[in-house]
């Protein structure tokens, strides 16, 4: 069996700005190449590698079967098809692999992202979905996605989900009219409840009431799974014939930062002035902001008593206790300004356990580029939340 690292070599499978999907094509068909799947992705890729100008015509046949040499290879055997939409580092597909899921096609535009996937999984996500053909999607049991939420409010002229057209959400209902997943399985920020006073949300579940689904959503946090941090997101999951029970979940007991902390590496301690808070509190969130950094505090609208609130600091100046959970990462921090007290010291969250907070498995592969890899992680999902939310689909639903 030949390594995929060795094929990767040989047909200069890197992620690269101007394959036009090329490459997509042909990991989607190294992926796929038992499965029935192929066919979906065969004509494009054979293009792709006829314009190497290798040495011989290219048989794909010939490198086949690969020994996927990646932190997370396609499972050999498999109970369920899904598909990674909005896929970003792969947050659904770790724990979706995990429980026996076989990934049969993935959508993520971003370029850095696509090669942090590329490293994990060993295929290249297909690019924006907005421009893609949506034949290509093949036929899969669940559909998940994580989409960047878009306002939107119901016209009332138009019938069925035209009425979400120009937005994200519209090419998922796209792909979900033409393949009828069994299941469909959305994470979105918890806003999305009160986004445009809740139209938002009303018309996404409207939507899938219409092409066929029963529709149940809850606000989870990630800090009920595992994970010593705030992080709430809304899970919507919709199936053809049954209400999904929610109540069925199982938490586990609250975790606290000082249980992950990095052991013998170098920290980046705070050189600046700064504040400790001596009668903090640990909010019910399990949050303990025990102190800030001096400078640019808030001045205006404090009212008098309530200047050690974390509300009145500025994210980046607050510093939390590793005896307590961490605020959620937000996706748009590209400098990790997360600052903890560990051990009588300030210091900032060392980029692994920013990892570690969201249950992402020690063997995921980071590339090199440290603000990348702050944006990448702030965008991801609660890897053990997904999983329990999976496990249960899979128990329930499928
Ligand atoms: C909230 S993040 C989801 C992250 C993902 N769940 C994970 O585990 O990393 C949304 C992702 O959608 C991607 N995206 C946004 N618009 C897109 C489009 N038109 N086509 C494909 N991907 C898109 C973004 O680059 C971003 O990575």
């Amino acid at each position: 069996m030949v390594k995929y690292s060795a094929v990767k070599k040989i047909l200069q499978i890197e992620v690269d700005k101007a394959t036009d999907n090329g490459l997509a094509h042909l990991t989607h068909y190294f992926q796929n190449s038992v499965n029935g799947v192929s066919q979906h992705y065969e004509q494009p890729a054979l293009d792709y590698l006829n314009q190497l100008n290798l040495a011989e015509e290219p048989q794909m046949q010939a490198y086949l079967p690969i020994k996927f040499d990646v932190p997370f290879p396609p499972p050999s055997t498999y109970d369920f098809t899904f598909i990674d939409l909005f896929a970003g580092i792969g947050g659904f597909r770790i724990p979706m692999q995990e429980l026996k899921g076989k990934c049969v096609f993935t959508s993520e535009f971003n370029f850095h992202a696509q090669r942090t996937y590329e490293l994990n999984f060993g295929e290249i996500p297909f690019g924006d979905i907005t421009k893609l053909n949506l034949n290509i999607v093949p036929k899969h049991e669940v559909l998940t996605a994580g989409f960047p939420c878009q306002p939107f409010s119901i016209s009332g002229k138009m019938k069925g989900f035209e009425d979400t057209r120009g937005t994200l959400i519209y090419n998922v209902f796209q792909i979900i009219e033409m393949r009828k997943p069994k299941v469909v399985f959305l994470e979105n920020v918890k806003h999305l409840v009160h986004h445009d006073s809740g139209n938002t949300l009303r018309t996404i579940i409207k939507d899938l009431e219409l092409l066929g689904y029963k529709v149940s959503w809850k606000v989870l946090n990630a800090s009920d799974f595992g994970v010593p941090q705030n992080r709430e997101r809304i899970i919507i999951i919709g199936h053809q014939n049954e209400l999904f029970d929610f109540s069925k979940l199982k938490t586990k007991p609250k975790t606290t930062l000082k249980n992950i902390l990095d052991k013998d590496v170098s920290f980046e301690y705070l050189d600046e002035p700064y504040t400790l808070i001596d009668d903090y509190k640990v909010q019910d969130s399990g949050l303990i902001f025990i102190g800030y950094r001096n400078k640019t505090i808030r001045k205006a609208g404090v009212r008098p008593g309530t200047e050690n609130l974390s509300r009145v600091h500025k994210q980046p100046n607050r510093i939390y206790s590793t005896e307590g959970i961490h605020p959620a990462l937000p996706s748009q921090e590209t400098s990790g300004r997360f600052w903890i007290y560990d051990k009588g010291k300030v210091r900032k969250l060392t980029i692994n356990e920013c990892y570690k907070i969201m249950g992402f498995p020690d063997k995921f592969a980071k590339i090199n580029n440290l603000s990348e890899l702050y944006r990448q992680i702030g965008n991801s999902v609660c890897v053990p939340m997904i999983k329990e939310i999976a496990r249960e689909i899979k128990s329930q639903l499928l």
